[in-house]
């Protein structure tokens, strides 16, 4: 039997960064991971494989769409998606590599296999049971299912399978406008699948900022994704080749059905904590099933911690990042600590679509006196270069201190720019600090300099 201070239960990002920082502050660390390779969902079946086909995709789209336009002429390439598959699997392989090599360097020992906590300081994996003096469940989630829904990965699938099927689908219909349908949307819409996207709610992105939300379903609709609003998905029958989705419309109860190739269930992600032997333990849970913590990760049996999608807050690989660095730290005798207000979320279709802080329906809510100020990318010379002029920056900001409260941004790169408005909020800046920031020019980030001057004297190229 080893012992060790610390062992994670879960290699994803909340657990290998979690995992490298205790190792960096002294304390003798594995993780335990069943995996054949580390990283978890993100790495594996999740935020990186889907990035490298939303990137060819993209390719593909400017190649059709805007090579002529600046004179770059020729035959019009064609897909192979092998190929584009195995580019796919290429880029998951070296990023899982790189956290093997991270725990070697770190000497974070990798324990093979999947764990269970018999009792208060030990974890079992297969035949041997290891000492810890504390234990992290950083397990993550796992595909939310509908019931009557059943998923095969090849006709109706989850995110996993439609990042490995077996060819391109002619239609597809997508249950859910979230960041999973709409993403993997986007990449089918752009290799020409003709895609429809079902969607309880009256408007896509639930939570987003409503003006960028609408903006975006515009976008998407100019690029070819279809949206059905409002529909409550009751079920799905599949043969070996198509598959049927049925639904009612809230507002008549009207009941419709929609035939594809393949059907995308897209409806949200649910704590993966099974088999840990939580409920022998007795720890306390959430009522929605997820692992209750204190606010220093803490779970309700001593020297059990738990952080990232297992336990309450948004399910984002930086948000179990952060939990994972700031338990470290904990765990080392230091303070660590997540500031939840300032946690971005990002889209990564084209254009991004990206946030932080509160939403203007939030602070209406809140009965907050505030102020926006807006910005087109039609404004932007380096936007309008690349064919990204739809789509603007917000800022929201406090009316009577100018405190940035808030920024939604739908353009290009909103995935990078919305950073310096998380520096910006870190250190409490108004939105003059931001305005009175010398950008340079031509870059997209000039847009975030001129909402930021929108919520003062004005913008200057608007
Ligand atoms: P989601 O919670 O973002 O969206 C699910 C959508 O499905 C909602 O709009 C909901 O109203 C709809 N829905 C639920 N039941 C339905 C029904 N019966 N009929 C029709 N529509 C229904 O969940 P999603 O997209 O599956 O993503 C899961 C998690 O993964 C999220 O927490 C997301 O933040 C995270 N994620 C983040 C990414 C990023 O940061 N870029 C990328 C992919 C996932």
């Amino acid at each position: 039997m080893a012992e060790f201070d610390v062992i994670i239960i879960g290699g994803g990002p909340g657990g290998y960064v979690c995992a490298i920082r205790c190792a960096q502050l002294g304390l003798k660390t594995a993780v335990v991971e069943g995996r054949e390779t580390l990283g978890g969902t993100c790495l594996n079946v999740g935020c990186i494989p889907s990035k490298a086909l939303l990137h060819a995709s993209h390719q593909l789209h400017e190649v059709h769409e805007n090579f002529e336009k600046m004179g770059i002429m020729g035959a019009r390439p064609k897909v192979d998606w092998g190929r584009m598959l195995a580019y796919k699997d290429d880029v998951i392989g070296q990023n899982t590599k790189g956290i093997e090599f991270l725990f070697k360097k770190n000497k974070v020992t990798w324990l093979k296999g999947w764990g269970t906590i018999p009792e208060p300081g030990k974890v079992t994996v297969g035949d041997e049971t290891h000492a810890a003096k504390s234990i992290v469940i950083a397990t993550g989630s796992e595909p939310s299912m509908l019931p009557g829904v059943e998923i095969d990965e090849k006709v109706v699938v989850t995110s996993t399978g439609a990042l490995a099927l077996p060819k391109v689908p002619k239609s597809m219909v997508v249950i859910g406008a979230g960041v999973i349908g709409l993403e993997m949307g986007s990449v089918y819409a752009r290799l020409g699948t003709e895609v429809t996207v079902v969607e309880y709610l009256d408007a896509i992105t639930p939570g987003m900022d409503a003006e960028v939300a609408r903006t975006f379903q515009r976008i998407l609709g100019k690029q070819g994704l279809k949206f059905v609003l409002g529909a409550a998905v009751q079920g799905v029958s599949a043969t070996k080749t198509k598959a049927t989705v049925s639904y009612k419309l809230r507002k008549d109860d009207s009941e419709h059905s929609l035939a594809a190739d393949v059907v995308l269930v897209a409806t949200g992600r649910r704590p993966y904590t099974e088999g840990l032997g939580l409920d022998a333990l007795g720890v306390e849970m959430e009522p929605r099933g997820q692992v209750r913590t204190d606010g220093h990760f803490a779970t309700s049996v001593k020297g059990l911690y738990a952080i990232g999608d297992a336990i309450t807050g948004p399910m984002l690989a930086h948000k179990a990042e952060d939990e994972g660095m700031a338990l470290a730290e904990i765990l080392a005798g230091k303070h660590g600590h997540v500031n939840y207000g300032v946690i971005p979320g990002v889209v990564y279709t084209t254009p991004e679509v990206a946030s932080v802080g509160a939403t203007e329906e939030e602070l209406k809510e809140q009965g907050r006196a505030y102020k926006a100020g807006k910005f087109s990318f039609m404004g932007n010379g380096r936007a309008k270069a690349v064919f990204q002029g739809e789509g603007f920056v917000k800022i929201l900001a406090d009316k009577v201190t100018d405190r940035i409260l808030g920024a939604h941004i739908i353009g290009p790169a909103a995935g990078d720019l919305i950073h310096e408005v998380c520096v910006a909020m870190e250190f409490g800046a108004s939105a003059q600090d931001l305005a009175l920031t010398c950008h340079a020019h031509p870059t997209f980030s000039e847009a975030v300099r001129e909402a930021a001057l929108a919520c003062g004297d004005g913008a200057i190229h608007a």
